[in-house]
């Protein structure tokens, strides 16, 4: 807890920085200055929206990155995260990673509800989500990406699907990178937007296999640094009781978005098994020293990779809608 977010004389600049690009006006179907002249204060709004959000609660920037990924993952970025369950389908919210795990749904839905004051019917769910995702990790330290704007939300959503389609932090290297691959991630993408973990918190029940009885050794996992692992013990003791208990994600710079993620890798301090999985092949491996050593290197990766995950699978022109709220369709 002990990270201070940002000295409160920068507070005021941040709202004067624009993101403009210099470079191409659109990144695929895309448009940077898609709502330049329809909703010309969209990105102060939700610039606004979650840095008030993250002032009420430092691990929201976490919970809206990681909401990015699970919307994008499970039909695209079209928003389906965010909707409830209706008659017609069972939504993606109450699917085995986003149950009593996912978070910031009402962050989003605040921004929205104050984007359509400004500009009614005009931006979507998903550029909302997208662009705060954005913020988030910029207010959290990190370095900023250019976001193209114009994506439409969907009509349905799949809990199915995202039970499926998420991976989950006991299956091996190859299933995470065939998972990514379904979405155009290479396994590049697998090593940067896995340094994500570099801020929020994990529930016990997502790590504790590692502390005491791994795969029926009747021993902790070797690749666990033993200290790190004592501390995790007393977080979460070997009873069901524990399982919600939750842990750091990296335990050295909580809040902070920076490449001590790989930095932990490298010292055996990865708290998913999937994450320390990162190091057991040779080319992970050998991107994970790098970004350890160069964090320059890894904020360019990221951000790029970031747009990557940005444009899977989105619905533009007249595809999906505008919806009025986020958690349902119009
Ligand atoms: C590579 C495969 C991945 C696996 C297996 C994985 C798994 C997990 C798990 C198990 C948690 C803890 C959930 C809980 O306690 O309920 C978590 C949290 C988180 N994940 Fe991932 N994740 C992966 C990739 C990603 C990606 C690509 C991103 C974003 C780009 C991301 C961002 C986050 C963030 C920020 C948190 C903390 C959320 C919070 O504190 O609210 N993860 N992840
Ligand atoms: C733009 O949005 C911010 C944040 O909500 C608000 O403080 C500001 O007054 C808005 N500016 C205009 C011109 O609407
Ligand atoms: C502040 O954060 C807590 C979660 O830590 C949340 O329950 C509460 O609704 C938030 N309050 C506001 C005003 O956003
Ligand atoms: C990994 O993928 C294979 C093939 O799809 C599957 O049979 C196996 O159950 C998966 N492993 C885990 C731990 O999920």
């Amino acid at each position: 807890m002990g990270f201070k977010l940002f000295p409160n004389l920068i507070i005021p600049l941040l709202f004067l920085i624009p993101f403009s690009s210099p470079k191409p006006r659109a990144y695929g179907q895309l448009d940077y200055n898609f709502y330049d002249r329809s909703c010309p204060n969209l990105s102060m709004i939700v610039r606004y929206g979650v840095w008030a959000a993250l002032r009420n609660d430092t691990r929201i920037a976490a919970s809206l990155l990681r909401l990015q990924f699970h919307d994008c993952f499970v039909n695209g970025c079209d928003g389906s995260v965010l909707l409830d369950n209706t008659e017609n389908f069972m939504g993606e919210k109450n699917a085995l990673p986003n149950r009593n795990s996912a978070r910031g749904f009402e962050v989003i839905e605040n921004i929205k509800a104050y984007v359509e004051r400004a500009c009614p019917l005009i931006v979507s769910c998903v550029d909302i989500l997208t662009l705060a995702a954005r913020e988030a990790v910029f207010l959290s330290g990190g370095t900023p990406w250019p976001v193209g704007l114009g994506r439409r939300d969907g009509f349905t959503a799949s809990e199915n699907a995202a039970n499926e389609k998420l991976p989950s932090p006991f299956e091996p290297l190859g299933n995470i990178t065939a998972k990514f691959a379904a979405n155009g991630l290479d396994l590049k993408d697998v090593v940067v937007l896995s340094g994500a973990h570099t801020i929020g918190y994990a529930q016990c029940f997502t790590f504790k296999n590692r502390l005491f009885d791994f795969k029926g050794t009747g021993k902790p996992d070797p690749l666990l640094d033993s200290s790190l692992r004592s501390n995790l013990q007393s977080t979460c003791p070997n009873v069901d009781g524990s399982n919600s208990n939750l842990a750091p994600l990296d335990s050295q710079t909580v809040y902070r978005f920076d490449n001590t993620y790989y930095k932990n890798l490298v010292n055996k301090m990865g708290l998913l098994e999937s994450d320390q999985a990162l190091m057991g092949n040779p080319r992970t491996a050998a991107m994970v020293y790098d970004y350890s050593m160069y964090p320059s290197l890894f904020s360019k990766d990221f951000a790029a990779s970031m747009v990557k995950l940005g444009n899977i699978g989105i619905l533009t022109g007249k595809d999906g809608e505008i919806r009025k709220k986020c958690g349902s369709v119009n």
